[in-house]
């Protein structure tokens, strides 16, 4: 069975991770070999460049008393160098090898974030990506799409307290579902937008119907 890289996207708090626990369950009962991994953070590089992109400014990571702010290129040169390593260290070598790669956010994120988000230049986001790709697309692409204001109510229950994109305006938010939208709209045969707001399995049914449809060798 060839590899495949199936990849989850959608604004904060639009149920990831748990659709992504689901249907690696889901697939290994199948007998199908899954790796569940993310961005940024899927590799041992990509950790400490998680904590410096999403750490709190309050935090103090940086050596300002007030959290030296995050240069807008530097986060997307970061985002890209994360991608970069992740590509090499785990998903080429695990989509040889015939897995399922259930990932955590990928390209998109960017295009949504740091393009329709923070509004850098397009052209140059669409160029990091391809380098930090090298051309690997995803085979499918599950957006869970969720309203914004449901999405952080939900980050502001589970008490971790919010990280710092997470804490931007809910303008920028909304500016990033837009970019999701206009994204399924671009690419409606590589990614497919499922209802976040239904229950949990009501929505893990609706997306192991769409692997159904898209992963054919599936056994
Ligand atoms: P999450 O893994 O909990 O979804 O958090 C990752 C955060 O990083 C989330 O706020 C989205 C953001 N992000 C970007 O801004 N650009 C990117 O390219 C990626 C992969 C994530």
């Amino acid at each position: 069975m060839n590899g495949k890289l199936i990849v989850f996207e959608g604004v904060e708090g639009c149920g990831k991770t748990s659709q992504m626990q689901l249907c690696s369950e889901w697939l290994e009962s199948l007998g199908v070999s899954v790796v569940v991994t993310r961005e940024p953070g899927g590799t041992e590089l990509g950790l400490h460049l998680r904590r410096l992109l999403l750490e709190k400014p309050k935090d103090k990571l940086f050596g300002t008393a007030q959290g030296e702010p995050v240069a807008q290129v530097t986060e997307l040169l970061l985002y890209a160098a994360d991608r970069s390593q992740h590509v090499e260290q785990e998903l080429k070598p695990n989509l040889a090898a015939g897995k399922y790669i259930l990932c955590d956010r990928y390209t998109d994120s960017t295009i949504a974030y740091q393009g329709y988000g923070r509004g850098l230049n397009m052209s140059l986001i669409n160029q990091l990506n391809h380098i930090a790709t090298a051309g690997l697309e995803s085979d499918l692409t599950i957006w869970l799409d969720v309203d914004v204001e449901v999405g952080l109510a939900r980050k502001r229950k589970d008490g971790i307290g919010l990280d710092r994109i997470e804490q931007e305006t809910i303008a920028f938010h909304r500016r990033v579902q837009q970019g999701y939208a206009e994204l399924a709209a671009s690419y409606p045969s590589r990614i497919v937008r499922v209802d976040g707001s239904l229950s949990k399995e009501a929505v893990q049914q609706v997306i192991q119907g769409i692997l159904r449809v898209h992963l054919k060798e599936l056994p």
